[in-house]
C-alpha cells in the first residue's frame, strides 16, 4: 500500500507526559503459545493484579479480537500474519497511550513476533512464552477444538496441521503446563518489579 499524500500529524501530548499522568510506564507484554497453553488466563490474571495496584492496563485477546477487528481473517499463514500485524500496531498505539498492554495471541511465527518487537523500543517489549506440551493443551481442550482438529474438521490447527515456532530468546519462559497460575503471575510481576514498574514516576 502506498503512503503517497499521507502525512504524520504529531501529537501535542507525548507518551512520557501520559506516563507521568498515570504515574507509571507503559509496556507491551506479548504472550505466545499454543491454544490452551494458558495465555489468556494468565494475561487476565496479571491484568487483575496490576489493576488493583492502580496501573492502567488492557488485554488484547485472540478469540475476542477475531470477533471484531479481525473477523475477516481466518487461520491461513497469510491471515495469521495480518492478524498479528494489526494487533502489533494496535499494541503500539496503546503503548503510546500510556497503557500496559497484554497481547495474548498464539502468534505462531517468529517473523511476526519479531515484527511486533521491532515496532517499539527494546525495553518496551516483553515476550512471554507460555510453554506447554501439546498433549497437556489437548487434554485440557477447553474449547473442544483439538478434538475437532484431530477429526479433520478444523484445518490449519496450530500444533496439529499448522506449525508453532517456539521463541528462541524470549524475555520469559513460563511452564504453564506445570506451574500454577499464581506462580506464573508472580514471575511476570517480578520482571516488572525488576524493571521499576512499581516505582511511581515523580514529577520532574
Ligand atoms: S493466531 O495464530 O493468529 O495468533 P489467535 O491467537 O488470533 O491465532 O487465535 C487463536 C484462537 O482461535 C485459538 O485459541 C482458538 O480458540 C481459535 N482457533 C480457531 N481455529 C483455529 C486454528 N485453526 N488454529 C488455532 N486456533 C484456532
Amino acid at each position: 500500500m502506498s503512503k503517497t499524500n499521507i502525512y504524520w500529524e504529531n501529537s501535542l501530548i507525548k507518551r512520557q507526559q501520559r506516563e507521568q499522568l498515570n504515574r507509571h510506564k507503559s509496556v507491551m507484554l506479548w504472550f505466545t503459545g499454543l491454544s490452551g497453553s494458558g495465555k489468556s488466563t494468565l494475561a487476565h490474571a496479571v491484568e487483575e493484579r496490576l489493576h488493583h495496584l492502580g496501573l492502567r492496563t488492557f488485554v488484547l485477546d485472540g478469540d475476542n479480537i477475531r470477533h471484531g477487528l479481525c473477523q475477516d481473517l481466518g487461520f491461513s499463514d497469510q491471515d495469521r500474519k495480518e492478524n498479528i500485524r494489526r494487533i502489533a500496531e494496535i499494541s503500539k498505539l496503546m503503548l503510546e497511550a500510556g497503557v500496559i498492554t497484554l497481547a495474548a495471541f498464539i502468534s505462531p511465527f517468529r517473523a511476526e513476533r519479531q515484527f511486533a518487537r521491532n515496532l517499539v523500543n527494546p525495553e518496551d517489549f516483553i515476550e512471554i512464552f507460555c510453554r506447554c506440551d501439546i498433549t497437556v493443551c489437548e487434554n485440557r481442550d477447553v474449547k473442544g477444538l483439538y478434538e475437532q482438529a484431530r477429526q479433520g474438521k478444523i484445518a490449519n490447527f496450530t500444533g496439529i496441521s499448522s506449525p508453532y515456532e517456539e521463541p528462541i530468546n524470549p524475555e520469559l519462559i513460563l511452564n504453564t503446563g506445570q506451574w500454577s497460575l499464581d506462580e506464573c503471575v508472580e514471575k511476570i510481576i517480578d520482571v516488572l518489579r525488576t524493571r521499576g514498574f512499581f516505582l511511581p514516576i515523580v514529577d520532574a
